[in-house]
């Protein structure tokens, strides 16, 4: 096993570049030791526990480095043919597209994955899985808005009619989880529509938030009426507090369905364990599945794993595909309708 590289280890130049990020172990290690798998991972929930069941089934211990997307991929890159990480995990759909484009990626022949993952929540070519489903829909508050208020049809455009002036909050710009909505309203109805939809919330005086905790504690508190936040967090929310006062609102039913991410990972190219790599991707996709998205309230990607009773009591939806490659190739051109609005 000595042929792990361990983090301290890392060419000088490279870590200087690159903002401090956290290592943590699971499995039996001590705080020296190197782990089988190395995971760099932008997934900012609790992932040890999650992977005790992969160090239990495979005895392969697995050791993470969180940051975020943009981070890690940059530290990836930065690392080249040195990098000791084995796995890159990521909270976006086109942030794994543009890993793989960038070559950091390794393609995997996978029957596993191919029967456990939907087509349009893994690349073709084999480099990533989304392993996890995350809802980003519309939330309200029940005591300030009637849900046949909303647009059935399409939910996300709605949200620019004016009667939402002043009643509407919203994730910030720098967001990946806002950048990646934007860049899917360009797909579906072109930059021009997705303009002026972005430019009525704008118009709306939409409150500008950064983060989804904060804009739901705002929904409950009666500060605003109505947002959009991933799913996860409410599951999160109401865990805490049963009696909180929002409600989630299924997206465009009636049209193109609720925009969900992925999160997802892939086997990094430069990984000299691919094989044991490949294990634990597709072991998150299989028998850990439940492990892996029930703690954070997640939806199973694998369609025979049932999600948690929680989120299963926000009932079922249907949601758009999945397009990584145009939320990958868009992101410079959302970020610039977002901008052009002067969404901040
Ligand atoms: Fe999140």
């Amino acid at each position: 096993m000595s042929r792990r590289r361990p983090l301290a280890r890392l060419p000088l130049a490279a870590l200087a570049l690159l903002p401090v990020l956290a290592i943590s172990a699971c499995g039996l290690l001590g705080s020296e030791e190197e782990a089988d798998l190395q995971v760099y991972s932008a997934r900012h929930y609790d992932l040890e526990e999650a992977f005790a069941g992969f160090t239990e089934d495979t005895g392969l211990t697995v050791q993470f480095l969180h940051g975020d997307d943009d981070e890690l991929l940059e530290r990836l890159k930065a690392e080249g043919e040195d990098t000791p990480a084995d796995v890159f995990m990521t909270v976006d759909a086109g942030m794994l597209w543009n890993a793989a484009e960038q070559g950091q990626l390794a393609p995997v022949d996978s029957p596993a994955l191919e029967a456990a993952v939907p087509e349009d929540l893994r690349d073709p070519e084999g480099r990533w899985a989304g392993l996890a489903m995350r809802a980003r829909t519309v939330m309200y508050n029940p005591d300030a808005v009637d849900p046949s208020e909303l647009d059935a049809a399409d939910t996300y455009a709605g949200l620019a009619d004016p009667k939402w002036e002043g009643r509407l909050c919203m994730r910030d710009e720098t967001a990946s989880y806002t950048q990646s909505l934007v860049a899917s309203l360009i797909d579906l109805h072109g930059r021009e529509r997705a303009q002026e939809i972005v430019e009525g919330w704008v118009a709306n005086d939409v409150e500008v938030m950064s983060n989804d905790i904060e804009l739901l504690e705002a929904i409950d508190a009666g500060g605003c009426d109505v947002g959009i936040t991933n799913h996860y967090y409410l599951a999160r929310l109401l865990e805490e507090d049963p009696d909180f006062n929002v409600e989630p609102y299924w997206a465009s039913q009636e049209g193109d369905g609720v925009h969900v991410n992925i999160s997802g990972a892939g086997v990094v190219a430069a990984s000299d364990s691919k094989a044991d790599a490949q294990r634990l991707v597709e072991w998150l996709a299989t028998d850990g599945q439940n492990a892996f998205v029930d703690a954070n309230h997640e939806f199973p990607v694998n369609p025979q794993v049932e999600p948690e009773p929680l989120i299963a009591g926000f009932g079922e939806f249907e949601r758009m595909p999945v397009d990584a490659a145009a939320y990958g190739s868009l992101n410079a051109e959302a970020v610039e309708v977002l901008d052009a609005a002067g969404y901040r």
